[in-house]
């Protein structure tokens, strides 16, 4: 059975495309067959061209013909660290079938502007004792999808934004992989995504 073709967007470094790269393996229910990017210098750029992985730099992210041109090759879309939000026709047209990753339990901590240290930053502020990371599809508006999954971190008394950041972040790098891997498993089988 041909595995399932994963495009990813990513605005920043790229270290949960990297999880995926590294995880999704010659024998995967998945493939990583294009990065796309709204900004020409984000890292995650690198580490596609490194894993020999096509890519596209969106001249207007809001722009959902360029979009859909670019995704015109993939079965599934993951937000990995995208911060623009995806245009209506574009979600129409994946459906279940476009998955963002988020670090925070959501519905907490999420929705415009609640992205990076601020969403730590938050956390911590709350006084919260658990933190964690959602994987959930995407929907018309930022971080209100249905959540697919989530993975529970502790929230320690002397977390900083940062050491709380990494604890996340490592739980994302399992996390993302996982549901990925799931969910290409049921679209491969004929099944929806949900
Ligand atoms: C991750 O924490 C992700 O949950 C959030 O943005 C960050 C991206 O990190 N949406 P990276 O670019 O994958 O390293």
């Amino acid at each position: 059975m041909p595995p399932v073709r994963v495009a990813v967007l990513a605005s920043g470094g790229g270290t949960n495309l990297q999880a995926l790269l590294d995880t999704l393996g010659p024998d995967a229910p998945a493939r990583v067959v294009r990065v796309v990017t709204n900004r020409a210098d984000a890292g995650a750029l690198d580490r596609a061209r490194q894993a020999g992985v096509p890519t596209t730099v969106l001249r207007d992210p809001a722009d959902a013909a360029e979009l859909l041109s670019a995704l015109a090759d993939a079965d599934l879309v993951v937000l990995a660290g995208y911060l623009k939000l995806v245009p209506r026709t574009a979600v129409a047209r994946f459906r279940h079938r476009l998955i963002n990753i988020h670090p925070a339990l959501l519905p907490a901590f999420g929705g415009p502007g609640m992205y990076g240290r601020r969403v730590h930053e938050a956390v911590l502020a709350s006084g919260a004792a658990v933190s964690g990371a959602t994987v959930h599809y995407v929907d018309e508006q930022y971080d209100r999808g249905p959540i697919i999954a989530q993975r529970r971190v502790p929230v320690r008394p002397d977390d900083t934004p940062d050491t709380l950041a990494a604890r996340v972040l490592a739980a994302e790098h399992e996390l993302l992989p996982e549901v990925v891997m799931n969910l290409a498993r049921k679209i491969q089988h004929g099944g929806e995504s949900r």
